[in-house]
């Protein structure tokens, strides 16, 4: 989809359909008013008559375009004036671009960025990541598809005097962000037979060759041993497709700039293993990998937009399967770091595998290590499907990542790290157990994987509630690579 810039007299914008804001109160405002002028009072006329469409994101399609370029409008509800904000912006142009989409309209004018006290490059990114979000499909395993949308260009429509260079960075990062959401988006749809920890290996070897200063580096099942990786070892153990660990390496800064270390778990699948799960809602343990799809998303977007950082993505990638060879709960391994852990629950798996992770990481001596994962049920339980779950060890890091979540409408919430979480991961047999309570299950999880940071500053995003949809949109979302995004952008010039 292409983003151009459009400046100058709306009502004058040649252009299919202009999309235009409309709030509660009626009163218009920007760019709507300044059609309503040009077409005397029409749009004012539709409102009185009652076909306005206060409620935010709810369309009317105008064929009456008396007076303006416009072929036709498209009238969106934004809700409150004072209430508008990015997040109501993306939702009401997604709901225009869902409207559109089916049609034959190949080409729009958004001017819901055109009058608000949004930055005009908050604003263009923001629309630019819903308009994407909003034409996204996942039909490359369907027979018979759907016609694909035809709407090849968005134009947005800025008032004369908006710096344009300023809007065209904010579409620069917003497609970077889209196509990192995307990648993201279809390695968690495509189902455990065909995303494999090789088929995440070579998503990351696509995105090294397409991007500069991008390296790779794939390590298979005897290198992992080799590593001493005895508790991703243990996870793997019992399937038959072999598991990988994924190293990508961007270098945009120089070399003695300490790089921010990624780790994404990539748990293809995840049945259980021996604590075999139920069956209701399995086959959405496919998603189970969705913290490596949003760590490769975010190097994608990273290599489009090559800032000057050091990023180093580990990504430990395998199935938790049972079988005569999976691990048994009671079970004792050694992880890269030396700890033994007593695996418990086999279905607590998450935790292993990026246990060893975070320990390969250190090699890079990172500034921080950021690891994400759909690591606990109990983080869908406290925070449902709005906010991801944040734990870490640095309040800085903490206080920056908070701030990337608000500005990439990609919200986090904070949760404790307490040491007292750890009581319940006491084993006799072991250094330490790789489960404990339910509850606080989200806290104990943490507790597991801050046992390996050592000393590091540290961030776990545990992203179980966000992401994947379920029930009739079921689907993977991207998120959260809008936030990691927006946060590694805020380290270039630090
Ligand atoms: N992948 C799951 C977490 C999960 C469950 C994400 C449901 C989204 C929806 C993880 O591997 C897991 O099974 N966690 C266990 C941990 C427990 C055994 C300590 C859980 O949350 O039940
Ligand atoms: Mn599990
Ligand atoms: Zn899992």
């Amino acid at each position: 989809m292409e983003f151009p810039v459009k400046a100058g007299a709306p009502a004058r914008h040649r252009t299919e359909c202009a999309i235009l804001p409309v709030f509660d109160d009626r009163q218009l405002q920007g760019a709507t008013k300044e059609f309503d002028r040009a077409a005397r009072g029409a749009i004012a006329k539709l409102i009185r008559g009652g076909d306005s469409p206060a409620r935010l994101g709810a369309c009317t399609l105008v064929h009456r375009t008396q007076g303006t370029a416009a072929a036709r409008w498209l009238l969106v509800g934004c809700g409150k004036r004072a209430d508008f904000s990015a997040k109501r912006l993306t939702t009401a142009l997604g709901a225009a671009i869902n409207t559109l989409r089916g049609g034959g309209t190949k080409e729009a004018t958004s001017f819901l960025g055109y009058d608000t006290p949004l930055k005009a490059s908050d604003a263009a990114r923001h629309s630019v990541e819903a308009a994407r979000a909003s034409v996204y499909r996942f039909d490359e395993l369907k027979s018979k598809t759907d016609p694909p949308s035809r709407l090849a260009k968005l134009a947005l429509g800025v008032k004369s005097g908006t710096s344009s260079s300023e809007v065209r960075a904010g579409i620069k990062v917003g497609s970077a962000v889209a196509a990192g959401s995307d990648l993201a988006r279809d390695l968690g749809n495509r189902p455990a037979n065909i995303c494999t920890p090789s088929h995440l290996a070579d998503a990351a070897r696509n995105i090294a060759k397409r991007c500069e200063r991008m390296e790779i580096k794939v390590l298979d099942e005897a290198d992992i041993r080799k590593l001493g990786m005895g508790a991703l070892l243990s996870v793997t153990q019992g399937a038959d497709e072999p598991p990988r660990l994924i190293v990508l390496h961007y270098k945009g800064a120089s070399a003695k700039e300490a790089p921010t270390a990624l780790c994404g778990k990539g748990v293809t699948f995840d049945t259980g293993g021996i604590s075999i799960k139920p069956a209701p809602k399995m086959d959405e343990m496919k998603f189970d990998m969705c913290g490596a799809g949003a760590v490769l998303g975010a190097m994608l977007a990273i290599g489009e937009l090559q800032p000057a950082i050091n990023v180093v993505a580990v990504i430990p990638a395998c199935e938790n399967m049972p079988g005569g060879r999976a691990t048994r709960p009671g079970d004792i391994v050694k992880s890269m770091s030396g700890q033994t852990v007593e695996i418990i629950n086999t279905d607590a798996e998450g935790r292993l595998i990026l246990c060893d992770a975070i320990t390969y990481a250190k090699r890079f001596k990172p500034r921080c290590i950021i690891d994400v994962a759909t690591l606990t049920g109990a983080c869908v339980i406290a925070l449902g499907h709005v906010y991801t779950g944040l734990f870490c060890n640095d309040e800085a890091l903490a206080k920056a990542l908070l701030e990337a979540a608000d500005r990439s409408l990609d919200l986090a919430w904070r949760l404790p790290v307490h040491e007292e979480y750890g009581e319940s991961l006491r084993s006799n047999f072991a250094d330490f157990a790789n489960s404990g309570t339910r509850d606080g299950g989200a806290s104990v999880g943490a507790n597991f994987l801050s046992r390996f940071v050592d000393g590091a500053a540290w961030a776990h995003l545990d992203i179980a509630g966000v992401a994947w949809r379920a029930n009739a949109n079921k689907g993977a979302t991207g998120r959260p690579v809008p936030l990691l995004v927006d946060y590694l952008l805020s380290l270039d010039g630090q």
